[in-house]
């Protein structure tokens, strides 16, 4: 890079990686900085290091256009004027927020930023509690650097909301952008950046508090977790009525501008890396506040039962499960993505392991995942019809296009007893009437959906 980049952004992983490529696809210099250099390595030679789509391409292209670099060495982004942080923030056992790898980034850059002249700006996009920028952030980055917040070094909250399997298109085009800060000039000077980045098409802007800003991720996060097992408490009452499937019900609600069509899927409970994390972490931060929000440990508790309620639905079919073959179809927490974290497959199987089942699992892309996780407690399968050979029972965990497109007579052909059930809804029940086939959400003898 001859001319120097004009963002350096702290922490490779899947959302750093995705802004810092949304970043130089329009033409912003970028400098990517993590502290593991195979990474490093890695996104210097154009190569994603994870799963997404388009970001493979966007990289060879930015690198090869020297719009991308990478270093390990946290001292380049003092040749930018603004970093971003997005680092993880994972959970302590106890479900509290673990601010480590935010410390430990913060001290690194206010230690570089200590020799710098001019202004610079610093902004904390991963998802971490109200108060951390304006407290943890704020302290570190001022000590270590020993400037001051205001004059020198500018600090915003900039919360990101890009979802698995659509980040780089959600980058690009966001629904809002949430910029928190305390001062003027840090907030101008990002609005400044994002107005280069969007041209003409700025999202809508807001302009709050660092607080403020951090408790929109929550608050986002929370909703869109509650949707969820709101449509799965539904899903559980229909199952008992027959002739009522919760596809109808969540459709009509949904014509309801008030309710909305999106996140009413119902089927065998969420996961990934943040809806968890971010319940828990918002639960303990307000119980240190001396509320406890009932709402939300009711939702995360739905979301926990619903893994046992789909291993119910298989011994509705079976009995007991003791020593029967049960094919796993889909492990990744959701379609298009090898990432396994928090995925109700994982909860399910260790169920299905409890009640003494055997288990073969097939996946797309989350096989080798799995592996690392669950070693050889299972069986692995090469594809969908291997993992039915023989099978006493099919649990449809994720909706990949490889497994939706299975017909009922590939599981009479394939399977010992015709037994499924259908944890994501993918199929018509009316073209399963002659097996045993069960679905989260549909009461008895529903024909259709
Ligand atoms: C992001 C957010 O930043 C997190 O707050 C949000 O809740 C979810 O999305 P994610 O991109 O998934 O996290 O993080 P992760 O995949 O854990 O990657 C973090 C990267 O930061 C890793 O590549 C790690 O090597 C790097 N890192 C970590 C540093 O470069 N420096 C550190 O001090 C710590
Ligand atoms: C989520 C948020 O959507 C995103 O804004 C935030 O930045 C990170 O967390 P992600 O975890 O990638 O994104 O996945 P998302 O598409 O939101 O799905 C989360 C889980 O909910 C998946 O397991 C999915 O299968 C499940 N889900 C979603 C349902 O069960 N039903 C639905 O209707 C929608």
């Amino acid at each position: 890079m001859k001319q120097k980049p004009a963002v350096s952004v702290i922490g490779m992983g899947y959302v750093g990686l995705c802004t810092a490529a949304a970043f130089a696809s329009r033409g912003i210099r970028t400098i990517g900085i993590d502290i593991d250099e195979g990474r490093v390595e890695q996104i210097r030679r154009g190569k994603a290091p994870l799963h997404e789509p388009q970001l493979g391409t966007m990289l060879k292209h930015a690198v090869k256009k020297k719009l991308l670099d990478a270093s390990s060495d946290i001292s380049v982004a003092t040749n930018t004027n603004t970093s971003f942080l997005t680092v993880g923030t994972p959970s302590q056992p106890d479900g509290s927020i673990d601010l480590s790898y935010i410390k430990n980034a913060t001290e690194d850059l206010g230690n570089a930023l200590s020799d710098k002249r001019g202004y610079h700006l610093v902004v904390v996009k991963s998802t971490v509690v109200p108060g951390t920028t304006n407290g943890t952030v704020k302290r570190f980055l001022e000590q270590s650097s020993r400037k001051t917040i205001g004059s020198e070094l500018g600090l915003c909250a900039n919360p990101e909301f890009l979802k698995e399997g659509t980040a780089i298109d959600d980058a690009l085009h966001p629904d809002k952008i949430v910029i928190g800060s305390n001062d003027k000039r840090s907030a101008s000077e990002l609005t400044k950046l994002y107005r280069r980045f969007y041209g003409a098409k700025l999202p809508p802007l807001i302009l709050t508090s660092p607080e403020a800003a951090e408790l929109v991720k929550y608050a986002s996060n929370a909703f869109l977790a509650t949707k969820v097992s709101f449509i799965n408490t539904i899903a559980n009452i229909a199952e008992q009525i027959p002739g009522v499937d919760v596809g109808t019900i969540a459709e009509a609600i949904g014509l309801d501008p008030r309710i909305g069509p999106l996140f009413l899927k119902a089927g065998p409970g969420y996961g990934g890396s943040c809806f968890h994390k971010d319940l828990q972490a918002l639960i303990n931060y307000s119980q240190n506040k001396n509320y406890d929000p009932v709402l939300f440990r009711a939702t995360e508790e739905t979301n926990e039962q619903q893994a046992s309620r789909v291993v119910g639905l298989a011994e509705k079919l079976l009995g007991s499960l003791s020593s029967k073959r049960v094919a796993v179809l889909g492990l990744s927490f959701k379609k298009d993505t090898d990432d396994i974290r928090e995925a109700a497959s994982i909860r399910v199987i260790n169920h299905l392991k409890k009640k003494g089942a055997q288990v073969i699992a097939y996946d797309p892309m989350a096989i080798p995942n799995t592996k690392k996780k669950l070693l050889d407690q299972i069986d692995y399968a090469e594809n969908a019809h291997s993992a039915l050979k023989g099978a006493d029972c099919a649990i449809i965990m994720t909706e990949w296009e490889q497994i939706r497109k299975l017909k009922a007579k590939d599981f009479q052909a394939y399977m010992k007893t015709p037994n499924i059930v259908d944890a994501r809804r993918i199929y018509n029940p009316a073209e399963f009437s002659g097996l045993n086939y069960v679905s989260i959400g549909l009461g008895p003898s529903t024909g259709m959906r």
